[in-house]
This record gives C-alpha cells, structure tokens and sequence, in this order.
C-alpha cells in the first residue's frame, strides 16, 4: 500500500504523523504484538528479546518513530524514519550506511492479520527494530548498506539481496539451547514463526556466503531453505573480512541454485522433506 497523503523529501521519507493512526490500528498493532510476542518465548534470539524491551515495545499501540529513535540513538546510533512505500535500491543503502532504517507507516487491515505482500510497520518496526539495538548486529546492517554502496553499478544487487533475504530477513542462529530466529520476516509471521524452526519441510544449513549468494528465494510462500549462522559477530565478521569484488566475478562463473537444493558441500544441520512445499505445488 503506497502512503500518497504526503510527497516524500529529497530522501524519501515522510512524516509517520503519530496522532493520525486510529484506535483500531493501534489495536490490530497490540494484537499482532500480543501474539508474536507469545509465540517468540523460546523461539526468538536472546538479543530480540532484549531489544523489545529495550524500545519499550511492551503493548500501548504503534511505536512513535520519534521516541522509538532516541531510545536506538543511545544504544546503537540507528533511528526509524517513515516511507510511503518500497524505497530504491540506492536511497535504502544510504539510510542503512548512515544507520537509519525506513519503515512502512501504515498497517495492515484486521482481516491481514497472518498474511500480508508489503511491509507494513508491524513487519518493519516490531521485526527489524529490535535487533537494530544490538550493537553487533547494527554494525552489521550498517556494513551492508556500505556493500549495497560499493555494488550499485555492478550488476549483482540481485546477489547481495540474497544476503539481505536469507540473513536480515529469513536468518535462523545457533545458540547453546539449539537453534533460534533472527530474522525480521520470520519473527513478524506468526506462521513462519512455527514452520522456520519446527517443520520438518524446509532445510535448515549451515551459513556459507558463496552458497548463499547463489541460491534462489521464495517471496510468495515459507522459504524451502533457512541458513544458520553461529553468532552475529561471525555474521559481520565475515561481511566485513570479504572482499565482494572478487566474489562478484566468481558469482558469475557459478549457476544459480534452486530454492529447495542441498548440495554435497553443504553443512546439513536438518534436511528438509519438502513436504510442505511439494503439498502446494499440488494445490496450484
Ligand atoms: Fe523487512
């Protein structure tokens, strides 16, 4: 849904207009919370956790983007700024490379409450912004702005979007405990919040960043395959230590893989039956 009330400044955001949000969508917004929050117990990184209560995400409706900023301000450097819609690739790395992240204003109808095709401000704020408080993993995000930078001419943004899928998005972490989400498209879904970590379906694999980069994603159903990392600061170790020039030129001598492949290579931690995935083809 494209916000057309207002015309965005030079960088693209607009006013989030607070006082303008109805009773109702600060209900649809505590409901979704409620839930997630419910579903999250055990589910979620420890960092997540820490984040919501540190951006005081504990009920009393939508965030205020203002208040939301200061409280990421004094922990990390980030702020949240409102845009009317999907923003260009070059305008979302340079709010990422200067720690700011644009979020959706509006928010989904109460019939959308388990499935939505835009980002909405539940996804953006309640997803993203609570990781934006590690220092790790801002520094991460920060990074991959800085990346974006560097490959705009290149070609390959389709590439390192994948990055951006299956880490900031669709991520799953290894902790002491087993495996935990991380990612915003994941801990936003109250459906993917079960099925990334418990359905026998989807591969779960080990992080490997060349493999990650070649491989395909789903934007329209659960994905077949989840990555794994073992630790943010691995995470961004490895962003920052890889030089993405060569690995671009290697990329394109390599063929893309399918959204469901595990190869010979691969760190299997669970191969997925694709039960779930095979069950829709047949419906379609
Ligand atoms: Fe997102």
């Amino acid at each position: 849904m494209i916000d057309t009330s207002q015309s965005p400044a030079a960088d693209g955001t607009i006013a989030q207009r607070w006082e303008s949000y109805t009773p109702e969508e600060h209900a649809t917004w505590d409901r979704l919370l409620a839930r997630q929050v419910h579903v999250l117990q055990g589910r979620a990184v420890d960092e997540f956790h820490r984040g919501v209560a540190m951006l005081g995400m504990d009920g009393g409706g939508i965030p205020h983007f203002g208040r939301l900023s200061e409280r990421l301000m004094a922990a990390t450097g980030w702020q949240v700024l409102a845009v009317p819609g999907l923003v260009d690739d070059a305008l979302f790395f340079e709010h990422l490379a200067n720690r700011r992240f644009v979020a959706g204003r509006f928010i989904r109808r109460p019939d959308q409450l388990d499935y939505l095709q835009e980002p909405d401000v539940f996804h953006d704020v309640f997803g993203h912004a609570p990781l934006l408080a590690d220092p790790v993993f801002a520094d991460y995000m920060q990074a991959y702005g800085e990346g974006g930078l560097r490959a705009l001419d290149s070609g390959v943004l389709h590439k390192l979007a994948r990055l951006y899928w299956y880490t900031v998005e669709f991520g799953l972490i290894r902790e002491a405990g087993g495996l935990r989400l991380y990612g915003a498209g994941i801990v936003s879904s109250f459906g993917e919040s079960n099925f990334a970590l418990d359905d026998p379906s989807p591969n779960r694999l080990g992080f490997d960043l060349v493999r990650l980069m070649r491989t395909r994603y789903r934007i329209d159903d659960y994905q077949e395959t989840y990555f794994v990392i073992d630790s943010f600061e691995d995470l961004l170790n490895q962003t920052l230590k890889t030089d993405f020039a060569p690995l671009y030129a290697e990329l394109e001598t390599l063929p893309d893989l399918e959204t469901n492949v595990v190869t010979p290579e691969d760190v299997v931690i669970h191969r997925g039956t694709q039960a779930y995935a095979r069950r829709k083809r047949a419906t379609l």
